[in-house]
């Protein structure tokens, strides 16, 4: 294929004394004594509207990093016109020109735009340098040119069949309309690619982040444009849920929705799509990672050194909010004793504090009703009965909004931690019978409704075969013997079932096929 063969971008080690860490060092300290005004980007206006919102570091929430101006229904319209307005030029350019413009982009962000795109998300998500560094740079640069390879390898396709005197062709259009990108705060990598992919193949967005993420989700778009996607491909506005909603899902040129966030408001849209499905020129394409309850299970033969690991990263980097985080836990009894004294040495090893401190692991949880809906899980395990908290369970939100590594065991597999998403530092483990390895199976399959990742620990090939089967459609991404955390673009597609999403895998070429719709041609001579 006609493009340069992708290779994941390494990831900086920011050890001390390190170029990169100096300079990261120094974009923040410039960003932290900086006043950002962000403005909404529609087609090629600035809109400022005067509606200011403060952002400030979940971290240190008294700090101020700066404002960005809140739009309403008007500047949704603005943006599908903008999306509009701009489709037939963009999606009538040669893809190798939009392919460009993306590889350009990675490379911006693996080079000048690196310690900007690393800062404001260790600022604006209070993310640590580390866990920054994989995301806002390295996943999303491997979003950019991995996809630009399975744009290239979707536009190759052989050709159908032709017969004597037939030429059979297969087009692959971009979808009528223009796609609503509707992003997470939790990876910026996401945030990024919701838009991102559905340009790439031809396609207009626009684009609503969460309101947490748009100090950084500026500087993807001062990299878009540096990259030169053309004004109205990509429009950012900043609007409330339900008046974003009302315009954009009645809309006849709605054409298709990538989504992150929760299952809640993943399912109303859904609903909000079909009643209204007689208004759109075409079915829309409904694309969504959700929800989940993801689960780490150890068999009796696993190492417990590897369990304690994959707890506390699975469980705890960025402070539980990826939605692949481990958070709930089955250890055969066997192991738990040293599973529990490794666990516990780890996570006393973690320290908590802001982001600019790089020796701290665990940061500030993203803002005050999530501080408050985590807090209330710890409070209420405290007090309950047959649930121990073994690690943690202190939170503050004085300076920032801190939640402490929390690990709670229950002796009821189905206690409420086990079943519902927290979305935070928070571990529940349950201790099973060692010989009862069937029985913790049906456990894990059976007690939530999500199935997005999960990881099996063994080191008995039975039982990996067990577990791999009855567990087939308990996680979109499965983990033998590792953490349920990290996928990488390339190499581990990601993406889940059932409650946890439509499983159109980001960073693959599945995802981009959702947003072409082919036309056959047959040309008789
Ligand atoms: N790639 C992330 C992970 O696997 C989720 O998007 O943790």
């Amino acid at each position: 294929f006609n493009v340069p063969k992708p290779v994941n971008e390494p990831v900086k080690s920011y050890a001390p004394g390190s170029p990169e860490r100096i300079e990261l060092q120094q974009t923040l300290k410039e960003f932290r004594s900086q006043l950002v005004d962000v403005p909404m980007y529609i087609g090629s206006d600035e809109v400022r509207t005067g509606i200011k919102k403060s952002m400030s570091p979940p971290h240190d929430h008294k700090h101020l990093l700066g404002f960005f101006h809140e739009g309403d229904a008007s500047h949704v319209e603005q943006a599908i016109n903008a999306a509009l307005g701009a489709k037939e030029a963009w999606e009538s350019m040669e893809w190798e020109q939009r392919a460009a413009i993306f590889l350009k982009a990675a490379d911006l962000l693996a080079g000048p735009y690196r310690a900007k795109i690393n800062a404001a998300t260790m600022l604006g998500q209070s993310k640590n340098a580390f866990q920054a560094e994989i995301d806002a740079a390295c996943e999303f640069i491997d979003f950019l040119r991995f996809n630009v390879q399975y744009m290239s390898e979707i536009y190759a396709q052989q050709p159908p069949v032709s017969g004597a005197g037939v030429w059979n062709r297969l087009e692959q259009r971009p979808l009528e309309g223009f796609v609503f990108a509707l992003t997470p705060f939790n990876f910026t990598a996401i945030a990024g690619n919701l838009p991102t992919a559905p340009a790439m193949m031809g396609n207009t967005v626009v684009w609503k982040p969460a309101y947490t993420q748009i100090y950084s989700a500026n500087v993807l778009m001062q990299v878009f444009k540096e990259a030169g996607v053309p004004d109205g491909v990509i429009n950012l506005v900043f609007v409330d849920g339900p008046t974003a909603g009302k315009i954009i899902f009645n809309h006849p040129d709605f054409a298709g929705i990538h989504f992150t966030g929760s299952t809640g408001v993943f399912q109303n849209i859904w609903k909000t799509i079909g009643e209204n499905i007689f208004k759109y020129k075409s079915y829309p394409r409904i694309v969504g990672e959700t929800g989940g309850k993801d689960f780490v299970l150890a068999h009796k033969s696993a190492h417990a050194k590897a369990v304690a690991v994959g707890l506390s990263r699975g469980a705890f980097e960025y402070q539980g909010q990826k939605c692949s985080a481990a958070s709930r836990a089955y250890i055969p009894s066997n192991i738990w004793p040293d599973v529990k004294k490794y666990l516990l040495e780890d996570l006393a090893s973690m320290s908590m504090g802001p982001t600019e401190d790089f020796t701290n692991f665990i940061n500030a949880v993203i803002d005050e009703k999530s501080f408050d809906k985590i807090s209330k899980y710890i409070d209420n395990a405290k007090n309950a009965e047959g649930v121990e908290i073994i690690a943690g369970g202190h939170h503050d939100k004085s300076k920032g909004y801190f939640i402490q590594p929390t690990v709670i065991l229950t002796k009821d597999p189905m206690y409420t931690t086990m079943c519902e998403e927290i979305f935070g530092p928070v571990l529940t483990i349950y201790v099973y019978h060692e010989e009862h390895f069937e029985e913790a199976l049906e456990l894990v399959d059976q007690t939530s409704p999500y199935a997005l990742t999960g990881a099996v620990f063994s080191q008995d090939r039975y039982a990996i075969e067990l577990a791999t089967k009855k567990l087939r459609n308990a996680a979109g991404n499965f983990y033998i013997n590792d953490k349920p955390t990290g996928a990488v673009v390339g190499q581990q597609p990601f993406g889940g079932a059932r409650a946890s999403g439509t499983n159109d895998k980001a960073g693959s070429m599945i995802n981009l096929l959702r947003w072409v719709s082919p036309r056959t041609i047959k040309e008789t001579f």
